[in-house]
């Protein structure tokens, strides 16, 4: 935190992996914006898209070591740097709409998941929405029989991981911005995202068949560095969270605009055929993924699962 203090000016490094037209990248940037604008220039925040300071492989240790200051990983991620009940979110068919994960993430469970970030010295400063992901492939993936052999690119949960084998699928691994290249260089035949990250990565030019399976939720938390947070000045923490706050919600309003119009300009590009499941299509999909809560419940204590669903199944 000495960087920039010489010259009176505190400086915020934002570090993340998708292109800046996506609810991340833009809730980002109105982040940069509120920071600039309301600290007269006395903080800066640089932001860092399309993992060009750091990726999925090295970022969290980057953040940890102080290296950046914030990131906003999805919370699939969050898994392999120790925290399994993040992988909630990744469940299939958990969630029938983005109203019911904020029940989680807008509410006290939410909150508690985020303060256990405390314990790696991370501070979780809240969530946001990107949407509800689709597969895609060089065919369309519309039943368990249409996955049988593929070879699916997954982020690094287990849940996921889970989920593509109980399909028929072999998951592998792989950082996201390397995910397209691998795409088109036939390492993997598939993957799933939510439009707007299909869209900007250019999955669409080496995946002809995308989709509409609705299947899981992707969201992000925003983390940042415990010294780095505590380190600043309490009007300017209030200051930061306050912009942080108003961010994320600007990018909760757009997410699902920003898929929608990925989807159009999906259409209108027409490189990838677009396909929607059946009602009976979905039946077997939801049947084949089953067994993937079960195997997490297995995993961490399954009082996150209870309360998790309690949370989803409240009418508000
Ligand atoms: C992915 O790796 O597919 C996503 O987590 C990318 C993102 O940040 O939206």
């Amino acid at each position: 935190a000495l960087r920039g203090r010489a010259a009176g000016v505190l400086t915020i490094r934002f570090s993340h992996v998708v292109a800046e037209d996506t609810p991340k990248g833009l809730a980002a940037l109105r982040f940069q914006a509120l920071v600039q604008q309301r600290a007269s220039g006395r903080i800066q925040v640089l932001v860092y898209p399309a993992a060009r300071l750091y990726g999925d492989h090295d970022e969290m240790q980057a953040l940890q070591l102080g290296a950046v200051d914030m990131l906003a990983p999805s919370l699939s991620k969050f898994g392999r740097v120790g925290f399994p009940e993040f992988e909630l979110f990744d469940l299939p068919y958990l969630f029938p709409d983005v109203t019911r994960v904020r029940h989680i993430t807008q509410g006290a469970l939410g909150q508690r998941m985020l303060a256990r970030l405390s314990r790696h010295r991370l501070v979780g400063l809240g969530f946001m929405d990107n949407g509800f992901k689709h597969m895609s492939a060089n065919r369309p993936l519309l039943e368990p029989a249409d996955f049988v052999g593929l070879r699916m690119r997954v982020q690094a949960s287990r849940v996921i991981a889970a989920q593509m084998r109980a399909l028929g699928a072999r998951p592998v691994t792989l950082a996201f911005s390397e995910t397209r290249r691998a795409l088109a260089a036939g390492v993997v035949d598939g993957t799933e995202n939510p439009i707007s990250n299909f869209w900007t990565q250019g999955m669409h030019e080496v995946q002809t068949d995308l989709s509409l399976t609705q299947h899981a939720y992707l969201g992000y938390a925003v983390v940042a560095n415990q010294r780095f947070w505590q380190g600043m000045s309490q009007g300017d923490r209030e200051l930061v969270a306050a912009a942080l706050g108003e961010a994320l919600a600007f990018g909760n309003q757009i997410a699902d605009n920003q898929n929608d119009k990925a989807l159009v300009a999906l259409r209108q590009d027409g490189s990838t055929r677009i396909h929607a499941p059946s009602e009976d299509q979905m039946t077997r999909m939801r049947h084949a993924v089953e067994s993937v809560h079960a195997g997490l419940a297995q995993r961490i204590d399954p009082q996150w699962l209870r309360d998790a669903r309690t949370a989803v199944a409240n009418d508000r």
